[in-house]
């Protein structure tokens, strides 16, 4: 049943397929909120190793994280990610905090945290949340769930002509061997769900234009009575 702010919307997916512009592109479309989750893992990595907080030390860790303040502006505003109120967008993306959030997002006290702040920032609905576990644990009573793909190949090849398209000086097979890197650490992290519900929509977006993908989603969305 939709919210009063419209469907809960939540599309989980490997890494490089697309996840963040498609889900952009669908919260522009429908005048919706975007919930880049990804990037709330990302502040709270950055945040504990500006505070020399190991992701093994749960007693520092947990008390960071009750200090922390997380907020996503909205898409109109900017889109920016503040953390206790200071701009960090572009330091979430740093490759050091790309290379180690994902021991921080094992941690368990980190994701018990997140998810329900995600979960309070759907409850009203009219949100499309995007991440890896959003229709499994955070919203498995989504009115829309998605799953984008795509193959390896085809991912590499996207994220290095990002890549070069912002001036960073990287080889086709640095990109290539960094995704099955995180493909492989993805696959065995542990999100606190077995397998997927059976009404995930599965979108494979090899070949696809980003464009196709997002209008893809939106009928699926208006079919939904969005
Ligand atoms: O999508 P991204 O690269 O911004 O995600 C950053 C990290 O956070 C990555 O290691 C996966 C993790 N993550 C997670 O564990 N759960 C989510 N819902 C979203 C991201």
């Amino acid at each position: 049943m939709p919210g009063p702010g419209g469907l809960v919307i939540a599309i989980d997916g490997v890494i490089g397929a697309g996840k963040s512009t498609a889900a952009r592109g669908v919260a522009i479309a429908l005048h919706y909120r975007h919930l880049d989750t990804g990037a709330m893992y990302r502040a709270v990595a950055l945040a504990a190793t500006a505070a020399d907080v190991a992701p093994s030390d749960h007693e520092k860790l947990s008390s960071l994280l009750g200090e922390l303040q997380i907020e996503l502006t909205p898409l109109d505003k900017g889109r920016r990610v503040l953390l206790n109120g200071e701009d960090v967008s572009a330091d979430i993306r740093r490759p050091e905090i790309t290379r180690c959030v994902g021991s921080y997002a094992d941690r368990p006290v980190v994701r018990q945290q997140l998810v329900e702040v995600q979960r309070s920032m759907g409850a009203e609905g009219g949100i499309v949340a995007e991440g890896r576990d959003m229709s499994t644990v955070v919203f498995p009573g989504a009115d829309l769930k998605i799953r984008m793909l795509a193959e390896l190949e085809e991912r590499a090849r996207r994220r290095h002509e990002e890549f070069v398209a912002g001036g960073v000086d990287i080889t086709l097979d640095q990109v290539r061997t960094d995704i099955r890197t995180r493909d492989r650490e993805d696959e065995e992290r542990d999100y606190g769900a077995d397998g997927l519900p059976l009404d995930v929509v599965e979108v494979r977006t090899d070949g696809l234009s980003i464009e196709t993908v997002i209008e893809q989603i939106v009928e699926l969305a208006r079919l939904r009575g969005a």
